[in-house]
């Protein structure tokens, strides 16, 4: 492991222009004056404190979003309009990417090299929902009696958008696109980790001609300014990306207003390695599936199946890529990998390292703290897992993966869907007949074959089970951002 930059900085640190939340397409502090403190999680330094939206805030927030859906300009806005409006925003944030990109990278901690790859995802999301705009149709129904019968694909309305950390404009994205282009508005609220290049991103939207209250974002913390959106009556819909605990306290308080609730949850991905695939492709991506962004991704390839006849070679040869990773500042080019997001994640990680141990699984290799300011955790193996422990069974979020040996194929879906899972799975093999067995007898939303973390905007994404509910990005989104309306018209 080569650590030559951890915890230094040696980019300078980008201006924060602005630090406000944006209501009615104004910048404005939380009404009582309060904030919180966001960092650099490479040196662990406060870089800002951040206004901390109320519950007033979030109330003036959503009467501005009733405003512009229901007498604004943009209820009056024909859809090709407002799909114009997203090419424009698109076209924006490609003229600022690199600015957005170090912005992301400093407050995330998520390596340069990614955030360019996020900012990417953003362009190529906007336009394609922007594209959707015009295109969201109903249809005429054939019904007994003399009658024509259309429906309508409506908008939800106003839509509370609640997004995690581990890509904060990339989710952005991901939520804004579907629900404007079918005509929503949006009240979001950024983690509280990672509030800075959603500010930016909102000035951007101001620019290209987004109408007051359409878009509108709040800072806070999850109890508090999460929770206010949550029971608001005047919104109606959350789509939320974080923990299954949270999701859950959030469906209980969604229940007494009977809001719509669209969830993308984590996951514990198993990826399955047999002893037929070409080896050298399976290295690269099994390590790609769990260290991609710290492991701090909700696919992350965290169980890691091994077919035996392979195994030991498998895992000797991870622990020779893991021991050459580079960690180092994130605005470096030459970094791998960065810091972990904060000292609560880091504190877990390690936790779950102790336990492993603990419980008996055997730590090839790192899983150690890498400086003391910022918050790196170096790349960590862990063989001779069983089923049955922590390691293997609980959502790490960390460069942290579990190697699970396997005989034959029967064993191995049973293991694999042994979890309460199921947002990914990987398998790699050479043999179709196998590929194809595991992608219809694993119990999840996405399967790579021979690939991981391919994920494209134009396709359904989220997960079986406890990893979800709903479906982000492609046609599906659609369905989940408008009401379905049957109109019914008596002919003589
Ligand atoms: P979290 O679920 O607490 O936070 C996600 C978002 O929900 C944030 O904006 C937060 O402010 C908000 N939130 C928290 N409590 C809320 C409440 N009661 N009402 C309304 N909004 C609320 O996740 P956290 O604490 O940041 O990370 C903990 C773990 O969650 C991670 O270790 C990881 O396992 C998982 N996670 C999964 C993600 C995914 O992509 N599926 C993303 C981030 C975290
Ligand atoms: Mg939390």
């Amino acid at each position: 492991m080569v650590t030559a930059t951890a915890g230094k900085t040696t980019k300078s640190a980008p201006k924060i222009r602005l630090n406000k939340l944006l209501i009615n397409n104004e910048w404005v502090d939380a009404s009582d004056g309060g904030t919180f403190e966001t960092y650099n999680p490479s040196t662990g330094e406060v870089i800002a404190k951040v206004p901390h939206a109320t519950t007033k805030d979030v109330d003036n927030a959503v009467k501005c979003a009733r405003r512009a859906l229901e007498t604004g300009s943009w209820s009056r806005m024909d859809a090709a309009d407002r799909g114009r409006l997203l090419y424009k925003l698109a076209d924006r944030i490609e003229q600022e990417a690199g600015e957005l990109a170090i912005l992301e990278s400093y407050n995330c901690g998520k390596t340069i090299t990614d955030s360019r790859g996020d900012i990417t995802g953003v362009i190529n999301t906007l336009r394609y929902y922007a594209g959707w705009a015009d295109k969201i149709e109903g249809r005429t129904i054939p019904v007994r009696g003399n009658f024509l019968c259309y429906t309508l694909r409506q908008p939800v309305g106003v839509v509370g958008q609640i997004i995690p950390w581990n890509f904060p404009l990339l989710m952005l994205a991901w939520k804004w696109g579907p629900a404007l282009a079918c005509g929503n508005t949006v009240v979001m609220k950024c983690a509280e980790q990672t509030p800075l290049s959603a500010m930016r991103l909102g000035e951007l939207a101001i620019e290209v001609g987004f109408p007051p209250g359409v878009v509108n974002i709040l800072q806070g913390l999850g109890e508090t300014t999460g929770h206010a959106m949550v029971v608001h009556p005047g919104i109606d819909k959350i789509a939320f990306t974080g923990h299954v605990d949270t999701a859950k306290i959030i469906q209980k308080n969604a229940a007494d207003s009977l809001k719509r609730t669209t969830f993308e949850l984590g996951g514990k991905s198993p990826n399955v390695i047999f002893a037929d695939a070409d080896l050298n492709q399976a290295v690269e991506g099994a390590f790609h599936a769990i260290y991609f962004h710290c492991g701090q991704c909700c696919t992350a390839g965290s169980r890691l199946f091994v077919e035996e006849k392979i195994h030991k070679e498998f895992v000797d040869r991870m622990a020779e890529k893991a021991k050459k990773r580079v960690l180092g500042d994130p605005l470096e080019d030459s970094t791998q990998q960065g810091p972990q997001v904060s000292q609560e994640q880091l504190d877990k990680i390690l936790g779950y390292i102790q336990l492993g141990q603990k419980q008996g699984a055997k730590l090839v290799v790192g899983g150690e703290r890498v400086g003391k300011d910022g918050f790196y955790v170096s790349p960590a193996i862990f063989d001779n897992v069983k089923d049955d422990m922590a390691i293997a069974k609980d959502e790490i979020f960390g460069p942290v993966v579990s190697i699970l040996p396997f005989k034959e194929m029967g064993e191995l879906v049973e293991r694999a869907n042994n979890t309460n899972y199921g947002l990914a799975a990987g398998v790699w093999t050479k043999d179709i007949n196998k590929a194809h067995s595991y992608a219809r007898a694993i119990k999840a939303g996405t399967i790579w074959v021979n690939c991981y973390h391919i994920v494209d905007t134009n396709t359904p994404f989220g997960g079986f089970k406890m990893s979800g509910q709903g479906r982000e990005n492609g046609e599906s989104a659609l369905e989940h951002y408008t009401e379905l309306k049957t109109v019914t018209v008596k002919l003589d």
